[in-house]
């Protein structure tokens, strides 16, 4: 007799992280996660370091002190805030409080993979809704959507095609959706977004309680590797998330490490400007080479190769590869034909632009 897990779990085709091994090349240049390329705050790594004295102690299960400094920051009210392992907990935990089987959950058509995920954790049923230039498509959704739809995931921006649409828009789409439908918007990237009609969802998160917003630590505050995330509603849905969520499930070196990259503002804007300046030079030289660059408002570019022999994304890939640059084939996502790149130092960038040059050569 074999143990079954639950109906659909063996469907799922696990999440594959960025690749950080080029074979025969010792330190090669990762730029398959979009990770930040300027590090994180040194006062986000010292407090880490200091707490390494109470590595026998649990952490504040509520992560109060984090969600007060993430309230201070940001001007918001810190009941109304939950952290996470990574905003990806958030996404998960949201799914495993809302979704029952057979439920319809709806993302854009190149939606953030780990909405498929939880959809099918949850044995819910997930529709995609066709995207135009890569950009979310608010009336595509809101067809797809219809009433019966429990939620609706919206990266803004959405990774991996880096493409944003403006509050309005985000509002738009709100309006639209029935009362009982919970759009969640994924605004993980938001922070590298300067440009006046975008909103993280914040302010709509306020007005309404059909409106959660996630952000993450992993972006632009470079904390990707201590896993941390946090979410910003109304209290009914934070007090579910609290319900759902494991007793401990930020770790202290996340509290102390967020609490002080939160206040680092000077580290955030020399970030978003390193972003905003090698954003620009990667979509002008790859451009150049006559490679389409999705126009990308993160901290990562969409690049489209032809099906030409020779010039395809999985042969740039493997010659990358070999050259010792890893960026990230988008197949998964139903991109055979794009790779994507994160934006690294000036270097690496300069690096990548090179190798792919010689390609496009060859
Ligand atoms: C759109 C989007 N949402 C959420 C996440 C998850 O981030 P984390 O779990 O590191 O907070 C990512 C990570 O790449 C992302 O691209």
């Amino acid at each position: 007799m074999s143990i079954e897990p639950r109906a659909g779990i063996l469907d799922i085709r696990p999440y594959k992280p960025g690749s950080s091994e080029a074979p025969g090349i010792a330190n090669p240049v990762k730029l398959s996660s979009n990770e930040n390329a300027l590090g994180c705050s040194a006062k986000a790594a010292e407090a880490m370091t200091a707490m390494a004295s109470k590595l026998h102690l649990y952490p504040d299960g509520g992560a109060t002190k984090l969600r007060q400094a993430i309230a201070d920051a940001e001007g918001l009210e810190a009941e109304n805030i939950v952290c996470g392992t990574g905003s990806d907990e958030l996404l998960q935990l949201l799914g495993r409080a809302y979704l029952n089987p057979g439920d319809k959950v709806v993302q854009s058509q190149y939606g953030f993979l780990v909405y498929r995920l939880v959809a099918m954790q949850c044995g819910a049923q997930l529709v995609s809704a066709p995207e135009r230039d890569y950009r979310s498509d608010v009336d595509a959704i809101l067809e797809a959507a219809g009433d019966d739809t429990k939620i609706v995931f919206l990266a803004n921006p959405n990774n991996p095609t880096g493409t944003y649409i403006p509050d309005a828009e985000v509002r738009r789409l709100r309006d639209g959706l029935p009362s009982s439908t919970l759009l969640v918007l994924d605004a993980a990237y938001a922070e590298f977004v300067r440009l006046p009609d975008y909103e993280a969802g914040i302010e709509l998160a306020r007005e309404r309680d059909d409106v959660i917003v996630t952000r993450t630590f992993s972006k632009i505050h470079g904390l990707a590797a201590l896993r941390l995330g946090w979410a910003y509603g109304n209290k009914a849905i934070i007090d579910v998330l609290h319900r759902v969520r494991g007793p401990f499930n930020v770790n202290m070196a996340a509290i102390e490490a967020g609490t002080a990259a939160i206040g680092d503002h000077e580290f955030q804007t020399r970030s978003a400007d390193h972003n905003d300046e090698w954003v620009a030079y990667l979509r002008q030289q790859i451009g150049g080479l006559g490679l389409e660059v999705t126009p990308s408002v993160c901290n990562f570019v969409l690049i489209h190769f032809p099906e030409t022999p020779g010039r395809t994304a999985a042969e740039a890939d493997a010659y990358l590869t070999s050259k010792g640059l890893i960026i990230r084939g988008v197949e998964p996502y139903g991109l055979p034909n794009a790779l994507r790149a994160t934006v690294g130092t000036e270097a690496e960038n300069r690096r990548l632009v090179e190798a792919l040059t010689d390609f496009m050569k060859a």
